[in-house]
């Protein structure tokens, strides 16, 4: 069957819907592509299709048992996929769709097992881009897009079209670009465990929104080993090619100028204006300041970092965020950045 696009965006140029049509054609031929969502490129394949779910695999480098995310087009298309949808799934899908959070659900007999990595539980999201809900559009209510970030395992998700050509250009189908990622930062996962909802990786959305629409508490992820495999829950994840530190604000500088006596040279990242203590900048030390805000910093964190990568300092000592449930996802992947 020739995908068409049945309703199209009007936020999309007629340039945009031909390229979702030859995205779709793609995706139904058993290929792959990159394309937006709000949180951060995604890379695309038919998940009723194993043979294009492989290829995933193989050009994200990721190992066959970490699950990758369902994207849907409509809420209702949750029925189709999933059984056994707990109320308060389908409450914080009502509320917070299309946007930045995955649930985790049984699946159904219509998930292939390389989608979920043996599991029977599938992780699934409907994004928030008019790019990403075009092309599941163009797919129909029969096919949905399995997308684990564009990005080889372990490292930086992309935020732009851009950082996917230069990460994995050669080897996709497509890439559809729709500029930068309004979030920046991967969605939450929230599973429902003996109908308890409980944060897998935080994300675009903040625990205190969640519990509000929930009217009660969410729990937090544990620390330490998990039972069910979230690439986001490995310890070093998301990680820039730098050695990334994370210090309070008092001992910021002076780890920095105590390496930069080694003949280092450190990239010293603040967001307090705190200029406690802080040594004359230099060629061996310099400062870069992010937002104070946990939303500006996190929109921004992952190309800076490929940014800060290829200025090729030995060091990025970052100053700790604050601990405040609202920067619960920033400090989640400046951690897992700091883990080698
Ligand atoms: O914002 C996002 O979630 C982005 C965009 C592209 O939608 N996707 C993303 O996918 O971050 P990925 O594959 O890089 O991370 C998905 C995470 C992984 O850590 C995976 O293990 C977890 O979701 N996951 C998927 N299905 C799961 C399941 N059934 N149970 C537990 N974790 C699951
Ligand atoms: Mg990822």
């Amino acid at each position: 069957m020739e995908p068409t696009l049945s309703t199209p965006q009007s936020r999309l140029t007629t340039e945009q819907q031909q390229q979702i049509t030859a995205a779709a054609q793609i995706i139904c031929a058993g290929g792959t592509v990159a394309f937006p969502t709000e949180t951060v490129y995604g890379l695309g394949a038919d998940v009723t299709n194993p043979s294009a779910i492989h290829k995933i695999y193989r050009i994200k480098q990721r190992p066959a048992d970490h699950p990758l995310i369902v994207h849907i087009g409509a809420i209702t298309h949750l029925h189709y996929w999933a059984q056994a949808i707990p109320e308060s799934a389908w409450k914080l899908a009502q509320h917070f769709w299309p946007g930045p959070l995955t649930v985790i659900l049984q699946r159904n007999r219509r998930i292939p097992d390389c989608v979920t990595g043996g599991q029977d539980t599938v992780g699934l999201r409907m994004p928030a881009h008019p790019i990403a809900l075009a092309l599941l559009q163009a797919l129909g209510p029969e096919k949905a897009l399995a997308a684990p970030s564009a990005n080889r395992f372990g490292r930086i998700s992309p935020t732009t079209a851009a950082h996917v050509q230069q990460e994995l250009g050669s080897e996709v189908d497509m890439i559809l670009d729709g500029g930068a990622c309004a979030v920046g930062l991967e969605s939450t996962i929230i599973s429902f465990h003996d109908d308890l909802p409980q944060i897998l990786r935080p994300g675009g959305i903040a625990l205190s929104a969640l519990e509000a629409v929930l009217e009660g508490p969410v729990l937090l992820p544990h620390n330490g080993q998990q039972t069910i495999r979230t690439s986001g829950s490995l310890p070093a994840h998301y990680a820039p090619a730098t050695p990334l530190r994370i210090y309070p604000a008092e001992q910021l500088w002076q780890r920095a100028v105590a390496l930069a006596e080694q003949d280092l040279r450190i990239l010293v990242i603040t967001w307090s204006h705190s200029t406690q203590s802080r040594p004359a900048l230099s060629q061996s030390i310099e400062q870069f300041t992010m937002p104070s805000d946990p939303v500006a910093y996190g929109q921004q964190l992952y190309a800076r970092l490929r940014q800060f990568d290829r200025a090729a300092f030995d060091y990025l000592l970052v100053e700790a965020p604050p601990d405040h449930p609202g920067w619960l996802a920033v400090t989640d992947r400046l951690q897992r950045a700091s883990y080698h």
